[in-house]
């Protein structure tokens, strides 16, 4: 099999990134080792930034998330049983995010390449990337019991974190940035309608919890739990106890609690790889760095890699120039950096460290007090969570 890029990975990363080089007139083959069920079941992040927002519209992938998806102004930070509304389009000349679910997202471009794209081949598993510095680069992969070779002119690991791409770059060559953190957030999916109207992102003494939501009847609530939990060691009952402590506030404010549908562990890591380009083969999403969640960086961090990957691709055909590819692991690095400052800034602002002393904790009511009482550090988190925009 022959194409002109090779996309490993049918996630948000892979398969916008097939959108936007059909678009522009540009084959692709998107190899995925899942089959098409599980792609579209997983529980991932929510939140979209204006500029992924824009770039799905402009990619014709954005009727339903405009029907469906909730637009939202701002959030609320919650500490000391306090309540704290930090409003998005005020502080930053009018930009907003968008919630709507990642795994809609990921259908509806399934549903996208399927009718009008070019080839997506589920249960297809990438075993390696071969000869990254040559122009030719290969995929070897594994489909319907048989092994067989996708010759490329480029190809884009977008494998997630677990994914083989990253391994086809030299060791002597690479430098990765690691940080894990003892604990991980508790996520479930409730059948109730959400409590508030805007994300609660909450400190508490007893570790952080946050409250998001899926449609107007569909609440989705997490909590920090010590690393290594297992969702079943939690009922449903206690998770609801433990939510209304960590929500508590002096005002009349109250959970609403509803049938837990979804329940799972999602561990925190901050990890960037750096490069994000060998020869041809590019990495994007997941495959290249992770951010924790507190930020909802992370789908927002693929869709900049791949619009600078196919921005970068067509400018070569356009103008015979290969600079802006070979900026791209640069060019997506330096908004990488700020979204892993901005994650892990939220996460240790908001978490409870394990082994965290009393003037730790008053630092971090001191750090909320200063978005609250300071406006340029409300502006700061504003203008950090609804995303810069991309070069
Ligand atoms: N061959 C083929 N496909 C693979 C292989 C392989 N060897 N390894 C992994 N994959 C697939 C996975 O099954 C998955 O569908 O690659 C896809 C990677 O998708 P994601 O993990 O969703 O990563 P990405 O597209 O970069 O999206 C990043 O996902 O983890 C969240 O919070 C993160 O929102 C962010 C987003
Ligand atoms: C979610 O809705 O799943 C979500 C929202 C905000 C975050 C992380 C996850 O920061």
């Amino acid at each position: 099999m022959r194409t002109t890029v090779g996309i490993i990975g049918a996630g948000p990363a892979g398969l916008l990134l097939a959108r936007l080089l059909h678009n522009a007139g540009i084959g692709s083959v998107v190899l995925e080792s899942r089959d098409r069920a599980y792609v579209e079941q997983r529980q991932r992040a929510g939140i979209l930034e204006q500029g992924t927002v824009d770039v799905l519209r402009a990619a014709g992938a954005g009727d339903r998330m405009d029907r469906e998806g909730l637009r939202h102004d701002g959030i609320e930070l919650r500490f000391d049983r306090r309540r704290h509304r930090v409003d998005f389009p005020e502080l930053t000349g009018g930009r907003s995010v968008m919630v709507y679910a990642q795994t809609e997202v990921c259908k509806d471009l399934i549903a996208l390449q399927l009718k009008e794209g070019g080839p997506l081949l589920f249960e297809a598993e990438a075993l390696a990337v071969e000869d990254a510095d040559t122009d030719s680069p290969r995929v070897r992969f594994r489909h319907e019991g048989r092994e067989d070779v996708l010759e490329c002119d480029y190809v884009v690991g977008c494998d997630g974190f677990w994914g083989v791409a990253r391994n086809a770059i030299p060791e002597e060559l690479t430098q990765v940035f690691e940080r894990t953190y003892p604990f991980g957030w508790l996520g479930i999916l409730a059948d109730v309608p959400p409590s508030h109207d805007e994300l609660v992102y909450a400190r508490h003494d007893r570790g952080f919890a946050l409250l998001s939501m899926r449609s107007p009847s569909v609440s989705r609530l997490y909590l920090q739990v010590p690393e290594g939990t297992d969702a079943e060691e939690w009922s449903d009952e206690e998770i609801w106890n433990e939510l209304e402590r960590r929500f508590e506030t002096a005002d009349d404010w109250h959970l609403e609690r509803g049938p837990i549908t979804q329940k799972s562990v999602t561990p925190m890591r901050s990890y960037v790889h750096e490069p994000m380009r060998h020869g041809r083969l590019f990495l994007a999403g997941d495959a290249a760095h992770i951010v924790p969640p507190t930020g909802a960086k992370g789908l927002n961090l693929a869709v900049g890699d791949v619009v600078t990957f196919a921005r970068a691709l067509v400018h070569l055909q356009e103008t015979g120039s290969p600079e802006r590819l070979d900026a791209y692991s640069e060019t997506c690095l330096r908004r990488v950096w700020q979204a892993e400052r901005f994650s892990y800034a939220m996460t240790t602002l908001l978490h409870r460290m394990p082994d965290a002393t009393p003037f730790e904790d008053r630092i971090q009511l001191a750090r909320l007090e200063r978005i609250t009482d300071a406006r340029s550090a409300e502006q700061d988190l504003a203008e950090s969570y609804t995303g810069f925009p991309l070069e």
